[in-house]
């Protein structure tokens, strides 16, 4: 059973009379232990869904309208925010991109680390957990008393991770938790958290616009456009062989990211809005095709069954059948 179920979520954010779809149709699934990536430009709907994954949509205006999210087996599509309450931390916790702005800029890290661990372990030696959850993030057990302006960033990220794992979550989803960070300190982070699954067994789900983060720290990957789950797969296999054209101008934006210092690199045209008819990528797709505009795919195999792109270039291929 997977410990977090996504199934074709659509979500909206209305404003007066207007309202806005974030997320169209998104699908996946995260395994007990399991590294999962979610990946795509900005304004693909990444944050939307890890939002409405933990109750956290902005009451009144963020709304799931269709599909459904399960935790642990248990529909939570339309829990209450009482029932949310109790779910929350355990079995899972949430780190953001901006670590400042999700600490209490009044509070000592040690007080906000014992609240987090307080609100889910009642009989805790909380003194000695806060002791326990500062050496598990590799901060000095100084940085109790300190509060957050006090600390770089990178150490504010591993405050807020600390907190995080205060709850003893089962699954940590991190909302580009290094985009904020320098090269180094992104790297120390990513591998922080590659540890510490190894060492809690936690599964993460790891949102970032970056495919290097992803590809480094996660066994499976998820590629996310305009508000629609397009591929996903193996790390390896999707990144070697992109089934969904989108995917591959993604991969070679990183490549010539990486090869031509200092030239940013992206991918030529506007980034698709969620909500149209067809698939959202064929306006920018090199090799769209006149189908592409009327109808969205379903999702056809791409390299072996847990491999698929929702792509109609995958349709014809005689080994490529519909998982
Ligand atoms: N609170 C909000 N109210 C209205 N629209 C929002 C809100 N948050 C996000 N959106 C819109 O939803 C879409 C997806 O945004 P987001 O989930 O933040 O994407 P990502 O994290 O991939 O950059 C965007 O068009 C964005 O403008
Ligand atoms: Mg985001």
């Amino acid at each position: 059973m997977s410990l977090l179920a996504v199934d074709r979520l659509r979500l909206v954010y209305d404003s007066g009379r207007a309202s806005t779809v974030a997320i169209e149709e998104a699908t996946l699934s995260v395994a007990e232990g399991e590294a999962v990536g979610l990946v795509g430009e900005s304004g693909s709907g990444k944050s939307s869904l890890a939002r409405a994954l933990l109750g956290l949509l902005p009451a009144g205006t963020g709304r799931i309208t269709d599909g459904s999210i399960s935790i642990a087996g248990r529909d939570v599509t339309r829990l209450s925010r009482r029932d949310w309450e109790k779910l929350r931390g355990r079995p899972m916790a949430m780190v953001f991109q901006d670590p400042l702005s999700s600490l209490n800029p009044v509070m000592r890290i040690g007080t906000q680390i014992g609240e987090s661990v307080r609100r889910h372990d009642h009989d805790a030696d909380v003194a000695k957990r806060i002791g326990e959850l500062l050496d598990l993030v590799r901060l000095p057990a100084a940085c109790a008393g300190s509060y957050p302006h006090e600390l770089s960033g990178g150490m504010r990220q591993r405050a807020l991770l600390a907190i995080a794992l205060g709850c003893r979550p089962a699954l940590l989803v991190a909302d580009e938790p290094t985009t904020a960070l320098d090269v180094t300190t992104q790297a120390e982070i990513l591998t922080l958290l590659r540890e510490l699954r190894g060492r809690l067994g936690m599964a993460m789900l790891l949102i970032s616009h970056d495919l290097g983060v992803v590809a480094d720290a996660c066994d499976r990957v998820v590629i996310m456009y305009a508000g629609r789950t397009v591929e996903w797969g193996n790390t390896a296999d999707t990144f070697t062989r992109p089934g969904h054209p989108y995917a591959s101008a993604l991969l070679a934006a990183g490549q010539v990211l990486r090869n031509a210092q200092g030239l940013f690199v992206t991918i030529e045209g506007e980034v698709g809005r969620a909500g149209g008819v067809g698939c959202p990528f064929a306006p920018r797709c090199p090799q769209v095709m006149p189908r592409c505009h009327i109808e969205m795919p379903p999702a056809f195999s791409a390299e072996g069954r847990a491999h698929a792109a929702r792509c109609w270039l995958l349709e014809d291929q005689p080994s490529r059948a519909a998982p």
